[in-house]
């Protein structure tokens, strides 16, 4: 009998009804592993956006060297989507050092990523393990677009993402535009969409909800500034637009304005990423008000704190990685309370109303 590990796609699909048993049995500890990964080895960001963390200039955190190459065997065994981030910027990863152990535990990459160090090479190295690629870009206005997102420059950065969105395009690539709703974007949604069809050729735009996390979040909450119904109002034109222009659009900010509008059909190259991430969707339809994430989802930061959510909040920390090992924190106390809490919909308070454990709602 051959002691050969079984091939990544037979693993990943055994994860994915161990996942099944684990949900249907509400058992606490779990067989399954995560299928989705975020982690960088790096916090650094080569940008200061003035609704980001970043902006207060933290030190960068990095996994010591050493120990990055056994972090990533671990990790990566059944890991079918990695996004490279830490709140930071993904394409600051050596990506000598990462590739190679992407490529060798047949990985997939989400990248989401400010686009500045994008270069159509840099993009070469990713294509053939990319899964997603999404650009923050959050305007349209050039002057709007330097105040959020300094000191890149819109010159820069737009030519950057047209030409990923076409070479994407070529490949069968899904592409998608992040855009952080703040209050300085709110009058100019609808063009933003004419903007993201016409000078970048994108398909796909989803507006994100500003999250408290900078020191300028009251100077740049839309909400303040526009009130409930004027955001209101300016989305609902957005979608009017994304509708007649072909753009899909999904937009993450609390009810009653959370939503999804499929208007057009994105390239899709399959892969297993692809069907793993299908088959997901459909198991987050079936346990509603259990959070996605704590479904498969871990963020790892690169000292090895894990959370189970990709905000990374303190009262969700699940252990270390590094410390303790994978198993240690997927299982461990924390991360079995939080499944109870799901199980028996008594949700932590940081998890009411979030858009990841909503979103599967739009679609029942
Ligand atoms: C933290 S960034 C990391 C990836 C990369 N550096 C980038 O900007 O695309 C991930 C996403 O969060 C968004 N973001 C930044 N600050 C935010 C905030 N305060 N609220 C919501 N989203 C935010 C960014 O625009 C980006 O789309
Ligand atoms: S939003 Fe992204 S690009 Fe901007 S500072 Fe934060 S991590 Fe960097």
């Amino acid at each position: 009998m051959s002691s050969s590990p079984a091939p990544k796609y037979r693993r990943e699909i055994a994860n994915f009804v161990a996942l099944t048993e684990d949900l249907a049995e509400k058992r606490l500890v779990w067989k399954s592993r995560p299928h989705f990964l975020e982690y960088s080895t790096n916090t650094a960001c080569n940008l200061r956006c003035i609704m980001c963390s970043q902006v207060e200039n933290p030190p960068v955190v990095s996994t010591p060297k050493e120990l990055r190459a056994p972090l990533f065997d671990e990790l990566f065994e059944l890991t079918t989507v990695l996004t490279p981030s830490a709140t930071s910027e993904p394409l600051l990863n050596n990506l000598k050092e990462l590739l190679p152990k992407v490529r060798e535990h047949q990985v997939w990459l989400d990248i989401i990523t400010n686009g500045a160090l994008l270069t159509p090479e840099v993009l070469e190295q990713l294509l053939p393990n990319l899964h997603h690629l999404t650009f923050s870009i959050d305007s349209q206005i050039p002057a709007i677009f330097e105040k959020l997102r300094a000191p890149a420059k819109f010159d820069d950065v737009v030519p950057k993402a047209r030409y990923a969105i076409e070479r994407c395009k070529e490949v069968g690539l899904p592409v998608t535009i992040h855009m952080v709703l703040a209050a300085d974007v709110v009058p100019h949604l609808e063009g933003f969409v004419d903007f993201v069809a016409d000078e970048l050729g994108g398909r796909e735009i989803t507006v994100l909800e500003l999250l408290d996390s900078s020191e300028n979040f009251e100077a740049l909450d839309a909400f303040a500034a526009h009130g409930e119904e004027g955001v209101g109002a300016a989305l609902a034109a957005m979608t009017a637009r994304a509708e007649e222009r072909g753009i899909n659009l999904r937009i993450e900010v609390h009810a009653p304005h959370g939503c999804e509008h499929t208007n057009a059909e994105q390239p899709v190259r399959i892969n297993s990423a692809t069907v793993i991430e299908v088959m997901h969707l459909e198991l987050d339809q079936a346990h509603l008000g259990f959070c996605p994430h704590v479904m498969g989802y871990l963020k790892v930061e690169p000292d090895g704190s894990a959370f189970p959510c990709c905000r990374g909040p303190r009262e969700l920390h699940l252990g270390n990685v590094i410390e303790d090992g994978l198993e240690a924190v997927w299982n461990g106390e924390a991360a079995q309370d939080l499944r109870k809490r799901m199980f028996s919909g008594d949700l932590p308070e940081v998890c009411k109303g979030c858009s990841v454990l909503e979103a599967p709602k739009w679609f029942s």
